[in-house]
């Protein structure tokens, strides 16, 4: 296999994976030991000095500039929000939609980002699913727009079958048409390279406990800072243009601020913030293109593996529609998940079959490792897999 980068070197910051064959990272990621470090030195300021707040923001707002080069945006542009549930309720929120307005969604989405624009249903606006197919694209969702459609909001990696939808194509056409753009790139944000410029996106929202290799609790929303008509539901000292110096609330001026920053609420997940600022180190010192590459061609060996086995791959086969790094074996969860456990091999169960799903520390021998189990496991019992 083509060596992208040092793939041993990193995984010895990931020092778990040796005890198990870890193939989850779409469900959560494992620790790194920089990202384990960065969280004990807040730790240990906290704990020894009470705090140097001021430091402890300004390495908040470093990491926020190191988020928005990942997605090729300005500072400005980014928000710090719980998690990804949060970014899209926010985004939903924002956007100017009154009732008969319609919402173009994807059937079978992840429900994270489906209730935020459902909820909206309270103010009269519809929300309607289009078909889930291996391929999303405009072409998807033309025939679906009409006078009304106001936004379409999707997932760029599906969760459930690792499909990779052609965000560029929908924001091309979400721009034709002057509908707003929401993205959930939960699943692929750390792995797929993200251009929010590019894409045309109005909101894209994202968690940072899968590819961003960072403990739950840390979420973004990048924001195009050209939008200004997009204010935020609620509002916070923070989120105001002229946040009041005493610190007593002026009723006559709460303008929102110029920056994403209108749609922060109060004090900060500081400790998360400086797990993120060490993770984006690492993945830009790795490489987002070479963890992409080096995911894809793990894939095929995967993929080829499944085949011999007859077993059959869920999702999409074809790198142009695939995600690099998430692939459903149809191995049925009820009967397999427990007996990979038993193995030592976590994965994650999904609608229809078994979800292994990658991340920049995996090798060949993990993917060879989920194969033999599969393999040993139907010679032992005498059957084949191609019925799967
Ligand atoms: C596409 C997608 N969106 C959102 C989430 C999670 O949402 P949250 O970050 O709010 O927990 C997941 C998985 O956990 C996901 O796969």
């Amino acid at each position: 296999m083509t060596q992208y980068y040092n793939v041993e070197a990193v995984r010895k910051l990931f020092p778990v994976v040796e005890k198990m064959t870890y193939l989850d990272s779409g469900f959560q990621t494992p620790l790194s030991k920089p990202v384990k470090d960065a969280l004990e030195t807040f730790i240990k300021q906290s704990y020894e000095t009470a705090g140097p707040k001021s430091i402890w923001i300004d390495r908040m707002e470093s990491t926020r500039a190191k988020v928005a080069a990942l997605l090729n945006a300005a500072s400005e542009e980014i928000a710090f929000t719980k998690n990804t549930s949060e970014a899209m309720n926010i985004a939903a929120n924002a956007l100017p939609l009154k009732a008969g307005d319609n919402v173009l969604m994807v059937h079978g989405d992840h429900p994270n980002n489906a209730y935020a624009f459902l909820n909206l249903k309270k103010k009269g606006v519809e929300i309607r699913f289009i078909p889930m197919t291996e391929v999303v694209d405009a072409a998807s969702f033309r025939p679906h727009i009409d006078a009304n459609t106001k936004a379409i909001s999707m997932s760029h990696v599906t969760f459930h079958a690792g499909h990779r939808f052609n965000i560029e194509s929908v924001g091309q056409l979400c721009k034709e048409m002057s509908l707003y753009y929401v993205l959930d790139v939960m699943q692929a944000v750390g792995v797929v390279p993200i251009d929010a410029k590019k894409v045309g996106a109005t909101f894209i929202g994202s968690g940072t406990h899968k590819g961003l290799l960072v403990p739950q609790g840390l979420g973004l929303l990048y924001w195009d800072k050209s939008r200004t008509e997009l204010e935020p539901a609620y509002l916070a000292t923070i989120s105001v243009a002229n946040p009041p110096a005493d610190f007593i609330a002026l009723p006559d001026d709460m303008a929102p601020a110029a920056t994403a920053g209108r749609f922060e609420l109060g004090n900060f997940n500081l400790p998360a913030t400086h797990a993120l600022g060490a993770a984006l180190d690492l993945i830009s010192e790795v490489g987002v293109e070479k963890i992409q590459a080096h995911c894809f061609d793990l894939g095929d060996r995967l993929i080829a593996g499944l085949d011999e086995l007859g077993v059959r791959l869920v999702g999409p086969r074809d790198r142009a529609h695939r995600a690099p790094h998430i692939y459903v074996a149809a191995l049925p969860a009820e009967e397999w998940i427990d007996f990979f456990a038993s193995k030592d091999v976590r994965l994650s169960p999904e609608r229809d079959g078994v979800r292994i799903s990658l991340g920049m520390f995996n090798t060949e021998a993990d993917i060879d490792r989920f194969l033999q189990v599969v393999k040993e496991r139907n010679a032992s019992e005498g059957r084949t897999t191609k019925a799967a």
